[in-house]
């Protein structure tokens, strides 16, 4: 098979440890999918900035084009972030025929259902195990693993941000804005981090989990969401005190055919082992009917974790190119939406 090129978009956090693997891993990902992969050209907003990794300068452009129309392009990693804009280039890529993988939970939680749509149209691949957990495969586990069963609830923490601001914070006894900026120094946080403290990061991962755990098509406006904005440092000396701990829980539960999910801080008794997840570590619990109980433990954010889930989408794309079977990425909703009225 011809040599395959990639086009990353975005060259922050996640963009450079995708650079990293790509090159390091390069014998193990050609064994796998039997050609070489490049990556010819990076969309960044300033080319002229300094980088965590050593590119060829020729390699950076500011010119989305550069990437979404080069009939070189066979892959189109979006790593940039952004919802409407993304949106945008990713159709634009996918009418192109380039096949996708993202690490965007906010423009999946919002425009999946278009975007794999699309994508199965044209006979191209979208993939997005990054979106939720960072480097956790829990997607796969969700649509691969545990597909001959019915998911009845999933549980966990899914934004490493909060869990490593609350870790610190009751673990420390640091504060709050001290913890969230080494959070942002890190990576861990969203470009704008309002929506990690705000709960809207967990519930748009939340969103997605859903979607596919129960096949129904489950959007942010579903999710009840609360955040870690009013959790004082008061509040975690008393938790700690009485025994328990303080984490940001998603809960996405089926009761019948009617779902309900939600996000929200919860004090959990010390022994429970979600209360020993720490900082940028997430866990999610997922519940079937036939399988029982099983949990997913792993980093949810950072540069080499989330980029791993990136490059292992890709290694699928890839492998899928030479069995020529494309496009079949898209798992739709079978069922249609029922959420619990909040009476009930
Ligand atoms: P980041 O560090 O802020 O990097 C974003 C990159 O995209 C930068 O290189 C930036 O260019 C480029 N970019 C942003 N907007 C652009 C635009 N309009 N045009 C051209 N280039 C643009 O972000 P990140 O942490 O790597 O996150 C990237 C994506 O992965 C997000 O969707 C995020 O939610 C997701 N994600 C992140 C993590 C994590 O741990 N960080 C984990 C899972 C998923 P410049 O460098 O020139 O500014
Ligand atoms: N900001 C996100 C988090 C990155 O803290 O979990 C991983 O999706």
């Amino acid at each position: 098979m011809k040599a395959i090129s990639i086009g990353l978009l975005g060259l922050g956090t996640v963009g450079s440890g995708v650079v990293q693997i790509i090159e390091s891993h390069q014998d193990k990902l050609m064994h796998q999918v039997g050609c070489s992969i490049s990556i010819k050209k990076i969309l960044v907003k300033d080319t002229t900035k300094e980088r965590l990794v050593a590119v060829e300068k020729g390699m950076l452009t500011d010119n989305p084009e550069d990437i979404l129309s080069n009939p070189e392009i066979d892959v189109v990693i979006e790593v940039m972030g952004g919802i409407e804009e993304t949106r945008g280039y990713l159709i634009e890529a996918i009418k192109n025929k380039k096949h996708i993988v993202t690490a965007n939970k906010d423009l999946m939680a919002l425009h999946g259902p278009e975007l794999l749509e699309l994508a199965t149209d044209n006979e191209c691949d979208l993939f997005y195990e990054a979106s939720v957990a960072g480097g956790i495969p829990i997607l796969r586990g969700l649509v691969d693993g545990l597909s001959s069963d019915r998911i009845t609830k999933m549980m966990g923490i899914v934004n490493g941000t909060t869990n490593f601001i609350l870790t610190k914070m009751s673990k420390e006894g640091r504060a709050y804005d001290d913890v969230l900026k080494e959070a942002q120094e890190l990576g861990f946080a969203e470009a704008d981090p309002t929506a990690d403290v705000g709960g809207l990061d967990a519930a748009r991962k939340m969103a997605i989990l859903s979607t596919l755990g129960f096949s129904m098509n489950i959007g942010l406006n579903d999710v009840e969401v609360q955040g870690i904005t009013e959790i004082s440092e008061e509040d975690l000396r008393y938790s700690k005190k009485l025994g328990y701990t303080m984490k940001l829980i998603g809960v996405a539960s089926r009761a019948g055919d009617r779902v309900d999910v939600s996000v929200q801080p919860a004090l959990l008794p010390e022994a429970h082992p979600l209360a020993s997840v720490n900082n940028e570590y997430n866990a999610v619990y997922v519940y079937g009917e036939a399988v029982g109980e099983t949990m997913f433990y792993g980093p949810g954010a950072g540069s080499l974790p989330t980029a791993t889930a990136v490059v292992s989408d890709m290694v699928t794309v890839i492998k899928n190119m030479r069995l020529g079977v494309n496009g079949r990425s898209a798992v739709a909703p079978q069922y249609p939406k029922q959420l619990k009225d909040a009476t009930e």
